[in-house]
């Protein structure tokens, strides 16, 4: 995905702790569009100064093997959605993408070998997130947890309930609607 965003002329900085890779991924890039920061995100105490939202279908329907991993997401998509009701009004979009699960190395703990076979193919996910996001979607869902309808329905109610909430509890905390 960071190599399709920078592809399409969009600047982006990539995080992670390994400082070979990220500086191995500017060089590809040539540097123009593509910068790397070595950054722990555990380090709670540096957090601020860094923003990172990638959800999961298991935000809206939790995975019961992985209650800290789905109580996680779930949070982050609760964040984002408050977040996004009070920037509504400027110019930051909050985009969040939910993915399925994606043959990348997010399953090593199960050996390389089985892990990277789990899931969706990595290029056929980023095609459809990318869809998603050249489509203008502020939420890019790509797979579902049961069928289809059901889950996006459920995703897009509790979408809809929480932007009618925002308005009465907004009004109510700053004396304006978003
Ligand atoms: N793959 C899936 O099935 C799936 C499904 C739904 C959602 N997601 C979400 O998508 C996001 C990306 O996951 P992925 O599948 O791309 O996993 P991944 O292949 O394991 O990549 C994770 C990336 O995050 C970096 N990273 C890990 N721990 C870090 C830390 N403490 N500080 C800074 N960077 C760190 C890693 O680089 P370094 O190791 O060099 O730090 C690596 O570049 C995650 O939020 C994941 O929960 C993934």
């Amino acid at each position: 995905m960071a190599d399709r965003l920078v592809e399409a002329g969009i600047q982006v900085t990539a995080v992670g702790r390994r400082k070979e890779r990220l500086d191995a991924w500017v060089l590809k890039h040539k540097a123009e569009r593509a910068h790397g920061v070595a950054f722990d995100i555990s380090k709670l105490d540096a957090i601020p100064q860094f923003v990172k939202d990638t959800e999961s279908n298991i935000s809206i329907v939790p995975a019961a093997s992985l209650p800290g991993y789905s109580a996680s997401k779930a949070a982050l998509n609760a964040f984002a959605m408050c977040l996004r009701s009070q920037l509504a009004q400027t110019n930051v979009k909050v985009t969040e993408i939910f993915p399925p699960a994606v043959q990348t190395e997010l399953h090593d703990y199960m050996g390389a070998n089985v892990g990277r076979q789990l899931g969706m193919p990595l290029k056929d996910f980023t095609d459809k997130a990318w869809d998603g996001l050249l489509k203008g979607e502020d939420e890019v869902f790509v797979g579902s947890i049961g069928p289809e309808d059901r889950f996006l329905s459920i995703a897009h109610q509790r979408r809809q309930t929480c932007e009618e909430f925002a308005q009465a509890v907004l009004k109510r905390s700053t004396g304006k609607s978003s």
